[in-house]
């Protein structure tokens, strides 16, 4: 390799003329919803465009019903805009079938939720390992994989453990140790300190921090200005709309 092409920085994955600077590109997003034909229509996405790049740290606000939810299923390609566009790490998702919509979420998407969402008959390894499971990776590699991802979050020492047996904290350390299992280029949290009392819940929130520090983009719905405070962007829903986009707090 020459000296010019050794200094130039080159993405890992593969270059395309349109190589994603940005994780998620949300343009005119529209979610309309109506119980049946006669039925008024609900907007509960009204022109929604959100760009998010390469690592940043977003938290997603608003009051109930403003739409925070929709926009993060859309996001987690749980479900697609009526009308819009959406490309996720470079790839138009919008129109795509549930069968390929389900293999860019299992390859390209990290969840974790209020509720943590364990297998309880599972352990904590086997909680872990679901996602690759799913993707068809060997036993072997997935028992790789699920312990790196739990020494991550600091649970190497609970593998067998089930989830009934683990603190609140430490089940929503192996949910992010889950997430993060498919080295996913998006995580997405859905109120992940909801349901753990404030000491706890810092601690989570400390661990986002460490993962964003070291590379993840991160979007993260939040009633609570306090953790919003610890992300690098702001986004206020309203009726749908987007009410106020903030860069700059004092994590940026
Ligand atoms: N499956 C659905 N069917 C009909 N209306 C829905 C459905 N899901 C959400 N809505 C409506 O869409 C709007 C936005 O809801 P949602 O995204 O859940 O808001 P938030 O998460 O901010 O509370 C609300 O008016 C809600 O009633
Ligand atoms: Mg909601």
């Amino acid at each position: 390799m020459s000296d010019a092409a050794s200094s130039t920085a080159t993405p890992a994955g593969p270059v395309t003329a349109d190589a994603p600077c940005h994780v998620a590109e949300v343009v005119g997003v529209e979610r309309l919803y109506q119980k049946h034909r006669k039925a008024p229509v609900v907007r509960a996405l009204d022109g929604v465009s959100l760009t998010i790049p390469d690592n940043q740290y977003v938290a997603i606000m608003g009051p109930s019903g403003s739409g925070k939810s929709t926009l993060m299923n859309i996001l987690g390609c749980l479900d697609r805009p009526t009308t819009g566009s959406y490309r996720l790490d470079g790839v138009d998702v919008a129109r795509m079938n549930d069968e390929d919509l389900s293999r860019v979420r299992g390859r390209k998407l990290g969840f974790v939720f209020q509720a943590f969402n364990l297998i309880p008959q599972l352990t904590v390894q086997q909680n872990v390992e679901v996602p690759l499971f799913y993707q068809a990776v060997a036993p072997g590699q997935r028992a790789i994989a699920a312990r790196e991802a739990l020494e991550r979050v600091q649970l190497a020492d609970r593998l067998t453990h089930r989830p009934a047996e683990l603190s609140g904290g430490q089940m929503q350390r192996v949910a992010i140790a889950r997430a993060l299992v498919t080295k996913p280029a998006l995580l997405l949290a859905d109120e992940p300190t909801g349901n753990l009392d404030s000491k706890t819940g810092a601690a989570i929130l400390a661990l986002f921090d460490e993962l964003h520090a070291e590379g993840l983009t991160i979007i993260m719905v939040t009633h609570d200005d306090s953790v919003a405070e610890r992300c690098q962007r702001v986004v206020r829903l309203k009726d749908g709309k987007i009410d106020r986009d903030e860069t700059g707090g004092a994590a940026s």
